[in-house]
């Protein structure tokens, strides 16, 4: 996986049908996505609960592109190496998830995928600067974890534009999840943006049966997101 800042499309499986996984990610791969977005809750950390390692094994195969783990868990230190064996790609952790974020980013490298941050909205970026070293990617959210559809939270965007400050050169993707659409895209990639999850906004009116709008939705997130009229 070579580093680029072009506009990356990470579906997030949050909004697909979930008794057809295999499924849904085979098409939404071929309607355009970039990366596949994989959400893990607990009714811990957030409210709500999704899945754990053993379905992200299963999903693996159908995964041709990046597989994006988001993990909304505490702890995270016990479930490093079971989610790296499932696979992932990237595997992301909460800031505010516990006392010990530096110690689980060394764990993610460690177990041999890329390391990524989250933040939630009430947690200034400022944090970020001491762990800029064990960083792959960070993960600015748009909305409070834990369910999809929910509304873009503008102040966020200020704090992307001082994130892409911060991390310069390095080979740091930065990630926006939550309330992502043809509206909300364009803020954050001029705020500094490469990869762009989207839930409700890419599976939006499509199914396995009718992937079409599947990509008439990720061609639209993409042409806004890169200043392109459609
Ligand atoms: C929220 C999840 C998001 C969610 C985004 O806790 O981390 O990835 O699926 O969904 P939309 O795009 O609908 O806001
Ligand atoms: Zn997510």
């Amino acid at each position: 996986m070579t580093f680029d800042r072009s506009i990356k499309i990470a579906p997030s499986i949050l909004a697909a049908d979930f008794a057809n996984f295999g499924a849904e990610i085979d098409a939404i791969e071929a309607q355009g996505a970039d990366w596949i977005h994989v959400d893990v809750m607990d009714g811990h950390f957030v409210p709500n609960i999704t899945f754990g390692p053993p379905l992200c094994k299963a999903i693996r195969k159908h995964i041709n592109t990046v597989m994006d783990v988001h993990l909304m868990i505490a702890p995270v230190d016990p479930y490093i190496d079971a989610f790296a064996d499932a696979g992932a790609d990237f595997l992301t952790a909460h800031y505010e998830a516990g006392p010990h974020i530096h110690r689980t980013l060394q764990a993610i490298r460690g177990a041999g995928c890329k390391a990524g941050l989250a933040l939630n909205p009430g947690t200034p970026v400022d944090v970020v600067a001491p762990l800029l070293d064990l960083l792959d990617l960070v993960c600015v959210m748009t909305v409070n974890p834990g369910f999809g559809g929910q509304k873009f939270i503008h102040s966020q965007i200020a704090q992307t534009r001082r994130l892409r400050a911060m991390i310069g050169d390095r080979p740091i993707h930065i990630e926006i999840d939550g309330g992502i659409d043809p509206a909300t895209a364009p803020l954050m990639a001029a705020a500094g943006a490469d990869v762009l999850v989207a839930g409700s906004a890419a599976f939006r009116g499509g199914s396995v049966g009718n992937p079409g709008p599947y990509g008439d939705n990720i061609r639209a997130i993409r042409a806004a997101a890169n200043g392109v009229d459609t």
